[in-house]
């Protein structure tokens, strides 16, 4: 059995790639620090898998405790690095914090991985990268815009600094830019769980129609979009997952073609805010309490994926739909709050 270390595996997208490489045979190590996470996602994971994943409490800012861990566990084959810090806000107000847990906990990994001859490795990028594109669908070789935030700026450094680390040693690193992440597992057992006020769409739908927040803000119908909100790719959550095993799969087999690779992982429909709301309220017979507000900064007008070069080169596409997806987000926030 190949050991795949993935770090955040306790996080929201991490969780759900550990049931998937658990059940493409994989043995899990997983590295937290429970910064956004607890423990009982061990719990949901192992009831869905029935394989408790090895699981380290450890924070990778720490790189003499990087060390240690990786003395210890040198037949590591791979690695999806997903913790990281992710709210662009916070960002903006604390960029040193982004910048340390984001760029430092990279660079530390890296070097155990030139330490110990690890040479597969998956990042978690966004398409941030892009900032507000010049045509669409957006593929992978549209230009990387200048960052809005310090958070979009880390994931444009990562890139770079495995680009950079893979073209002087031995190791393979694919860059998968998510686009917007929603859902949760038909099981249940695991789900996004935000720490506080959420700043996504999906869990301020799910904890507005729960009685958690009063209203939903949408935030501008004054685009030049046909109903001018904004426009994203919403991927069901474990689509998502299911893509960074065939990357991994990918790595080990040795079928990449270039050290570093770069894939948009997204189901290449954009959707509109109110067109999230509608179907939410559709798919779930929830009547939702929103009201139209100002524009929120930094907001890019539209963004989807061209999802060719992951359909054809990585031979995934997203099953799901964005019903699938938010039937299961509202399941998992009525089991969260015992509605
Ligand atoms: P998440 O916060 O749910 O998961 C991240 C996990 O990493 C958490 O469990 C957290 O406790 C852990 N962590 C953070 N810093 C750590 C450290 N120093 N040491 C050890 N563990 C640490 O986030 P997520 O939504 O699952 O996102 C995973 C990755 O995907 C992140 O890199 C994020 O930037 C990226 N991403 C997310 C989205 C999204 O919309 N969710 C979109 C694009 C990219
Ligand atoms: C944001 C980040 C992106 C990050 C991702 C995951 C920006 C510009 N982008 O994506 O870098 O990878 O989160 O954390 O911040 N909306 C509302 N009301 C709400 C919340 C959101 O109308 O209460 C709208 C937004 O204006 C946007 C859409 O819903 O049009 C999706 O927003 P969100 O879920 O925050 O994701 P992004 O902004 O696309």
């Amino acid at each position: 059995m190949k050991k795949i270390l993935v770090t955040g595996g306790l996080g929201y997208i991490g969780s759900h790639t550990v049931v998937e490489l658990q059940k493409s045979g994989y043995q899990v190590l997983i590295i937290d620090n429970l910064s956004n996470s607890s423990l009982d996602v061990l719990e949901g994971i192992t009831n869905i898998s029935k394989i408790p994943p090895t699981f380290e409490r450890l924070d990778l800012r720490f790189k003499a405790d990087v060390s240690d861990f990786f003395k210890r566990n040198s037949d590591i084959e791979g690695i999806i690095h997903f913790a990281a810090s992710k709210a662009v806000g916070e960002s903006v107000e604390n960029p040193l914090l982004y910048y340390e847990n984001n760029l430092n906990t990279l660079i530390y990994l890296l070097q155990e991985c030139n330490t110990y001859g690890i040479e597969n490795f998956i990042f978690s990028s966004s398409c941030t990268v892009y900032g507000e594109p010049d045509s669409l669908p957006i593929t992978e070789d549209a230009p990387v815009k200048a960052a809005t935030s310090p958070y979009g700026n880390t994931k444009q450094i990562s890139e770079e600094i495995l680009k950079d680390t893979c073209s002087v040693s031995s190791l393979k690193a694919i860059a998968l830019r998510y686009f917007n992440p929603i859902g949760a597992h038909e099981t249940l057992e695991i789900g996004e769980l935000p720490a506080g006020v959420p700043q996504n769409l999906v869990p301020f739908i799910t904890q507005t129609a729960a009685g958690l927040r009063k209203e939903l803000s949408v935030f501008g119908n004054d685009y030049p979009t046909e109903d001018g909100s904004c426009i994203r790719d919403y991927i069901h959550v474990v689509d998502l997952a299911k893509a960074h095993v065939i990357a991994m799969q990918r790595l080990l087999s040795k079928k990449n073609e270039t050290q570093f690779e770069v894939f948009n992982l997204g189901t290449g429909r954009g959707s509109s805010v109110l067109e999230v709301v509608n179907s939410f309220e559709k798919t779930t017979g929830e009547k939702l309490n929103y009201k139209i507000v100002a524009r929120r900064p930094g907001d890019v007008i539209s963004v989807y994926a061209d999802t060719k070069k992951a359909n054809e080169v990585l031979g995934w596409k997203a099953e799901k739909t964005m019903e699938d997806a938010l039937k299961s987000a509202w399941k998992w926030e009525q089991k969260v709050r015992g509605i």
